[in-house]
């Protein structure tokens, strides 16, 4: 109707018909969407720590639990019933030490966490996160050398094999190593090949910056670093070039799926990325990304749900072929109704 009163009104030598007649139909502005979400595209992330019955919510992410290993099964049925189909673990362990012995312990929490959920839902793809940060009493990403006062990295780089076969004994289907370590990708392909874990695969938080976007993640995760920060391991959010020569340097050795985190920030770098390799891309939409846009719902400043799928479809546009997100189960709900 209004389309063609237009016409008239003009004799045909409107403008409105250059882009606004592909947008009049809503069946037509279906058929011409160039990106779409799908719950197929997300990981949900799940913090365990040791107990039975235990769910506790954090204050700075609401809707986010730390959770004993028995709360983690009964999610994942909830999870399923979504369509969600991949979780990554954080552990959060009894006891902190300076190299982080629970994480590179068959029976410390993270690698109980893997085997009982794996026993429980075989069918659920479980990720873990690799790093030291939740295990040392220091909370650093590794093993501190006593002279530079930050983390030894060939040092580190033994221990994460070490981690990374203890997972992989417990029935991981991937391994996510977010430690920012030099030479981590090849260290840890080396171990899990040596230990006859050829099949698994790593998705290497290669491209990850030091960003005040993790806060609400340190408190969830109780991973705080106790003195100084992650600025010798992490990267300089100032720093394009760099975040693809990361990036490219772990696919060279041997990571089979890469990743930029955070990711609202970084949207350039995740285009950037995506133009540099043929790899696929993971982003990892941190706790504070999650955290402003829940506030500002919370606070009536925004439409939390609109936001959230608009952040959501930004990520994949940008280039994304995964996303870790703690929105994936609004967002799966959402996506269902669609
Ligand atoms: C551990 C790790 C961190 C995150 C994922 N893995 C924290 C950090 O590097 O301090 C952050 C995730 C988030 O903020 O949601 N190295
Ligand atoms: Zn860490």
């Amino acid at each position: 109707m209004l389309y063609a009163l237009c016409f008239t009104l003009t004799k045909g030598k409107t403008m409105f018909a250059r882009f606004r007649r592909r947008r009049l139909n809503p069946v037509l502005r279906d058929l011409l969407t160039e990106t779409t979400l799908s719950v197929n595209d997300f990981i949900y992330p799940l913090f365990i720590r040791s107990g039975e019955g235990i769910k506790n919510e954090v204050a700075s992410m609401p809707g986010v639990f730390q959770m004993s290993i028995d709360e983690a099964i009964k999610e994942c049925d909830v999870l399923k019933e979504l369509g969600i189909k991949s979780i990554i673990l954080f552990g959060i362990p009894d006891t902190k030490d300076s190299v982080g012995s629970d994480a590179m312990c068959e029976h410390g929490i993270m690698a109980s966490a893997v085997r009982e959920i794996k026993a429980a839902h075989p069918d659920m793809f479980v990720t873990t996160d690799l790093c030291f940060c939740e295990y040392t009493d220091h909370g650093h990403c590794g093993v501190l050398d006593p002279v530079l006062e930050t983390v030894d990295n060939d040092i580190t780089l033994k221990n994460l094999g070490l981690q990374a076969v203890v997972h992989a004994k417990a029935g991981v289907d991937m391994i996510a190593p977010s430690g920012m370590m030099d030479g981590m990708i090849t260290a840890i392909r080396e171990a899990l090949d040596n230990a006859g874990f050829a099949h698994i695969p790593i998705m290497s938080y290669s491209t990850k910056f030091a960003s005040a976007y993790y806060g609400p993640f340190r408190d969830v995760a109780e991973s705080a670093p106790s003195f100084g920060d992650r600025r010798s391991y992490q990267m300089n959010p100032a720093n394009r070039t760099e975040a693809i020569h990361e990036s490219i340097e772990d696919e060279k050795e041997g990571a089979d799926i890469l990743m930029v985190k955070p990711a609202l920030a970084y949207l350039d770098i995740i285009r950037d990325v995506r133009e540099n390799t043929k790899l696929p891309l993971a982003v990892y939409n941190v706790s504070g990304e999650y955290s402003m846009l829940k506030m500002a719902g919370k606070a009536g400043v925004i439409d939390y749900e609109r936001v959230m799928m608009e952040t959501l479809l930004a990520f994949k546009r940008a280039g994304a072929d995964i996303i870790i997100t703690y929105h994936a189960k609004e967002a799966a709900e959402i996506l269902a109704k669609a």
